[in-house]
């Protein structure tokens, strides 16, 4: 089956750019299981859906390719999972997700490497955070842990500078873009279709069936913000996955019949990132990480498997775009170069030899987040029938980091809930 997208059928008038006037002309097509989002959890719910639990999947990508969204716009750590408060889900899904994604790698050949990664304190008044993290991670099951004086970790890393070391080796590095293309291939070699440039608009709980409105991106692009929106098409699935990453809290606010009151808040927060250039070999051999801060786990020292060393994320707070233009990914990516200038210092407090002039602007990514500046970090939303009582329907909401490395684990998460729920009518 193919995604028929009908074109020319935007018209009418309406007000805030909601969907207004009857839908009675819209084209109606039923399918099996629809995973809204091509991201690297959506590539692994549709892996899941199509090639492990059989299921006939169509997964709506509002770009026009795969993975353009925050996953090809983090740092490719393949996270061990210190940070996390104990039994959160992101405890449970990083630990599970990284043993499946080593696995995944080792089986299907992704670029990957176990590097390990050094967290580091830079003063004495730093230590008590690092003992911290090192129960947490305990606490958390991490492998591997060790507290190295600064000594010891200075010998192993000449370049930096700390008065003391936390050092995780199970944690590493990955080739993202080799892993979804991975997932991508097994899902469509199971019948999984994709059909990109669609845009989930909204949709509609009614009668026990809920229903996806779905336009063609480039109408969307277009579109004057006044006139009304209807859509081209609309799906009737039995299964749907909101795994739209920054777009997904706005599309089920879109979604009428669903309770407003369980769909929190969105806060968006940029991250840049700065490359090193100038350099004939990294100056590090471990990933190497500052004691974390308010909104971000720090700019900390990335390598990818090309060897080019980058820095960052920082942590900007933005106002998010309007709901289409964040469902069409149209946010501010750009890295100012003036930005490097509060690099150095956070930089130079353990790397002292960076060198003035050699931060480069790199990329930009922004994290889905569910609380704001100074609040507590929270944790991955996963919502399903329990909790706004629509059968067969999953909602991801605040799949920030540690998204990646967890990904796996919460398609398999989602599929099982899925398939749980709905055998227990
Ligand atoms: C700066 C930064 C650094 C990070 N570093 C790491 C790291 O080192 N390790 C790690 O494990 N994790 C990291 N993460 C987290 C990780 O990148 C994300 O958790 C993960 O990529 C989320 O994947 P996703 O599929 O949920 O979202 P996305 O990749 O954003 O995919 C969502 C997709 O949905 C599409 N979409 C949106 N709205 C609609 C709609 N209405 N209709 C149709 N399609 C729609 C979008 O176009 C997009 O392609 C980082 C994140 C950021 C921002
Ligand atoms: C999606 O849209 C882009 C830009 O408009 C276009 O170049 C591309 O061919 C389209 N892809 C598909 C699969 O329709």
């Amino acid at each position: 089956m193919r995604l028929k997208i009908h074109r020319g059928l935007m018209s009418a008038a309406g007000k805030d750019g909601w969907i207004s006037g009857s839908l009675e002309s819209v084209p109606k097509e039923t399918a099996e299981a629809v995973v809204i989002g091509a991201g690297v959890v959506g590539l692994a719910v549709a892996r899941e859906l199509a090639a492990k639990a059989g299921r006939e999947v169509i997964v709506v990508e509002s770009a026009p390719t795969f993975g353009s969204g925050s996953s090809s716009r983090n740092s490719e750590v393949i996270h061990a999972g210190i940070y996390y408060p104990p039994n959160s889900l992101k405890a449970s899904f990083c630990a599970r997700g990284r043993h499946l994604l080593y696995e995944y790698c080792r089986h299907h050949r992704i670029p990957h490497k176990q590097i390990g990664k050094l967290i580091v304190a830079t003063r004495p008044s730093e230590i008590p955070k690092l003992s911290e993290l090192m129960s947490r991670g305990v606490e958390n099951g991490v492998e591997g842990l060790r507290m190295m004086d600064g000594q010891e970790a200075m010998r192993v890393e000449p370049e930096l500078y700390c008065t003391k070391a936390l050092l995780s080796p199970v944690s590493g590095i990955i080739d993202s873009h080799s892993f979804m293309l991975s997932l991508l291939g097994e899902a469509e070699s199971h019948g999984a279709i994709f059909s990109y440039n669609t845009t989930v608009i909204g949709g509609k709980y009614e009668g026990g069936r809920l229903q996806l409105y779905v336009c063609d991106s480039k109408s969307l692009r277009n579109w004057d913000r006044q006139s009304a929106l209807k859509p081209d098409l609309i799906l009737c699935p039995r299964i749907v996955v909101n795994s739209a990453g920054l777009g997904a809290l706005p599309l089920s606010k879109r979604i009428h019949g669903l309770d407003d009151r369980i769909v929190p808040t969105p806060y968006f927060a940029r991250g840049c990132y700065f490359t090193l250039s100038n350099v004939k070999s990294p100056p590090f051999q471990h990933l190497i990480y500052p004691i974390p801060e308010d909104g971000g786990l720090g700019v900390h020292v990335t390598l990818d498997l090309n060897g080019q060393v980058k820095f960052g994320p920082n942590v900007e707070w933005i106002d998010g775009t309007d709901d289409i233009s964040n469902f069409l990914n149209q946010f501010d990516y750009s890295v100012a170069g003036d930005g490097a200038n509060r690099f150095y210092p956070e930089i130079r407090k353990y790397y002292p030899h960076l060198d003035d002039g050699s931060l480069e602007p790199g990329y930009a990514g922004i994290r889905p987040k569910l609380t704001g500046p100074m609040q507590i970090p929270s944790d991955f939303i996963v919502q399903g029938e329990k909790i706004h009582g629509i059968p067969g329907f999953v909602n991801l909401f605040g799949i920030e980091s540690p998204g990646l490395t967890a990904s796996m684990a919460i398609a398999e998460h989602v599929v099982a809930k899925i398939m749980n729920e709905s055998h227990k009518k």
